[in-house]
């Protein structure tokens, strides 16, 4: 079912497209398409499925088919960074990529997920932004680029929450060792209930990047929330999650992650085309899309 305004293919159409496995429930043709579409732009973005074992040949077809870029998805954002020949700081710093610009044959990697998730907070906290205290579920691929955002964004603590302590003391140091986070202060729990519910009810903002519920893991404390001004979710399908359900019921302000993948488009947007995106089609084209492929 088409989402976007494609434009005619001809022999000097420009491709984009998207690595990884699966890409079937991708938003993300949708929302370049449209973009392309209302800018009047001749390029085309493709959803491409690369297996673990397809990786090297698919980057080396980049420049051989010159391809104009790819976005790139699970399991691969970590696996690329060895076939590129530059990084930007932040993707070198993650040693995650989850977009590659064609360069005449020179293939260079960034992260849109750090802007992306950057985004989110802008859009929807601005200058509300709750800084005190963020607790961050996870420490994960996104888990790193959120940090990296809530940097940015001036959290005064940070408190990473994840099932295998050892990834989340991973991540600290990296934080810290980095100097990423000026004065806050990093600390490390384990993704157990007691000690994370101790550390939720006295957060400001709390940001779920586990890819299992929380809500479902039974995890999170049942009684209002008195500090918390919001709870985000990375996941947006269905648009209200079961954590942002809960986060509603104690109180908290729920957001879903869409705005952060519309904010990592932006960006991806116009590294691809050198163009400023148009960000009321692409929302519009992703919303129209999580409806299409929600399956309750
Ligand atoms: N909105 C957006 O634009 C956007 C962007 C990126 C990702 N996402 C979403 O964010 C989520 C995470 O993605 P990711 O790339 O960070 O994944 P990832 O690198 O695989 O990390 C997964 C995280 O979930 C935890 N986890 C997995 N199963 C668990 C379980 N049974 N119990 C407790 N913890 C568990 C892992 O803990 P361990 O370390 O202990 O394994 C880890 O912290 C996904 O739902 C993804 O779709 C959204």
């Amino acid at each position: 079912m088409s989402t976007s305004n494609l434009m005619a293919i001809d022999g000097e159409t420009k491709v984009v497209g998207l690595f990884g496995d699966p890409v079937g429930h991708s938003l993300s043709p949708a929302m370049h398409n449209a973009a392309f579409g209302e800018r009047g732009l001749n390029f085309c973005y493709l959803p491409f499925r690369v297996r673990r074992e397809d990786l090297p040949a698919a980057i080396k077809a980049i420049a051989s088919l010159g391809l104009r870029g790819v976005n790139v998805t699970a399991p691969h954002k970590e696996s690329v960074v060895s076939y590129l020949d530059e990084l930007s700081p932040e993707a070198g710093f993650l040693k995650a990529v989850n977009t590659i610009e064609n360069n005449g044959g020179k293939l260079a990697g960034c992260n849109t997920d750090v802007d992306g998730f950057f985004f989110l907070l802008q859009n929807n906290l601005g200058k509300a932004f709750p800084a005190e205290k963020a607790c961050l579920l996870g420490a994960g691929g996104s888990a790193r680029a959120v940090s990296l955002a809530l940097a940015r964004a001036g959290v005064s603590s940070l408190v990473i929450a994840n099932r295998t302590v050892a990834r989340a003391e991973g991540l600290a140091s990296l934080l810290i060792e980095g100097k990423i986070f000026e004065e806050a202060e990093v600390r490390v729990v384990k993704l157990d209930k007691k000690p994370l519910q101790e550390e939720i009810v006295s957060s400001t903002l709390i940001i779920n990047t586990l890819s299992k519920d929380p809500v479902e893991l039974g995890l999170l404390p049942q009684e209002e929330m008195r500090s918390c001004q919001a709870a985000i979710d990375l996941r947006y399908n269905p648009p209200e999650t079961s954590f942002i359900k809960w986060a509603k019921r104690c109180g908290a302000r729920g957001i879903n992650g869409l705005d952060m993948l519309l904010g990592q488009g932006l960006k991806a947007f116009e590294i691809f085309t050198g163009e400023k995106a148009p960000l009321q089609i692409m929302r519009e084209a992703l919303i129209k899309a999580v409806k299409i492929y929600h399956h309750p």
